[in-house]
């Protein structure tokens, strides 16, 4: 008997292959849309690995009805989709795409700093619609990055890539996170600061925590009064670390000056009021869509469903 993989939804073809060329049955959700909670319950039957995207709800529900399941492997490095306790009480081993995803979305931070910072997005719309009535000396202003302080929330790989990217702008870097990061201490002589002192402090505030119960709506209210005026926010996280109603007033009253998201609460639904601001860039929750960290995401899901189909251990487990 074959050992059967079901993939949510279809992945680039390099992952297809590694599966194929194991030898294992493949059954790829036909529609180009996630798949629902019921669909994925009814198609679990005799699957022994579930590959799966973010937006897919693997709660208890769905791991209880995996009878058969012995590896979840999530195509994502963020897996608070998946209830991670109730696999571990039935022996699944869950998986992750770590590492090969952390340039991509330290790039998408950048991306979306700088075009906040400098008003980009903003700009392009008003010269396509004819807004640009020539150089002005004080037209289009926006906020200076080289020299600045860039404070990072969450100092695992990603926020430590983006702190290191920083170089080229010279700037002074704080961070918060549980542990101490060496890299960022001795290569960037950033500092370990409270999350008071890094949102008071810093010029440019990126998120890089994952979302649990103790990081949801770690931003609200109080933390974005906390900012500079001339401070930029940007999220390329998980929406709900944002209180992004507070976000819609913080920003409507200019405090932080600009923000850049990647990512909302209510995915793909954006809060009221968010899409009208002039002093936001949103992008399509895109961190890690680049042509090869997408495929390099595949091949590493598949070769974790593979190892633990084959009785050797996953190369990416959660937690691991
Ligand atoms: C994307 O958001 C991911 O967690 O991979
Ligand atoms: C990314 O892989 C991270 O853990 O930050």
């Amino acid at each position: 008997m074959k050992n059967r993989v079901l993939v949510t939804r279809r992945i680039p073809p390099e992952g297809l292959a590694v599966l194929q060329d194991h030898g294992f049955a493949v059954e790829l959700n036909p529609e180009d849309r996630p798949m629902t909670k019921l669909e994925i319950i009814g198609s679990l039957n005799g699957v022994d690995a579930l590959l799966t995207q973010l937006v897919d709800p693997v709660n208890r529900e769905v791991i209880e009805a995996g009878k058969s399941l012995r590896v979840i492997a999530a195509y994502a490095a963020g897996y608070d989709n998946i209830d991670v306790p109730a696999a571990a009480e039935r022996g699944i081993v869950v998986t992750n795409t770590p590492r090969v995803l952390t340039e991509a979305t330290a790039e998408m931070a950048w991306s979306l700093l700088l075009s906040a910072a400098r008003r980009v997005a903003e700009g392009d719309r008003l010269t396509r619609s004819g807004g640009f009535r020539g150089w002005a000396p004080l037209f289009h202003l926006g906020q200076g990055i080289t020299g600045k302080v860039l404070g990072i929330v969450g100092a695992g790989r990603i926020g430590t890539a983006v702190a290191r990217m920083s170089r080229g702008f010279q700037m002074k870097i704080l961070y918060w996170g549980r542990t101490r990061n060496e890299e960022i201490e001795k290569e960037l002589a950033g500092r370990k600061v409270e999350l008071t002192e890094l949102l008071k402090e810093s010029d440019f505030v990126s998120l890089h925590v994952p979302l649990s119960a103790e990081t949801r709506h770690l931003i609200g209210k109080k933390e974005l009064e906390l900012m500079k005026p001339t401070s930029v926010l940007v999220n390329t996280a998980r929406g709900p670390v944002i209180d992004e109603a507070a976000l819609v007033l913080a920003l409507r009253a200019g405090r932080p000056f600009a923000a850049g998201l990647d990512v909302y609460e209510k995915e793909p639904l954006l809060s009221p009021g968010l899409a009208d601001l002039p002093n936001v860039v949103l992008a399509p929750h895109a961190g890690s869509a680049t042509v090869e960290t997408r495929a390099r995401m595949a091949v590493l899901a598949a070769e974790n469903i593979a190892a633990v189909l084959e009785g050797r251990p996953p190369l990416t487990p959660v937690g691991g």
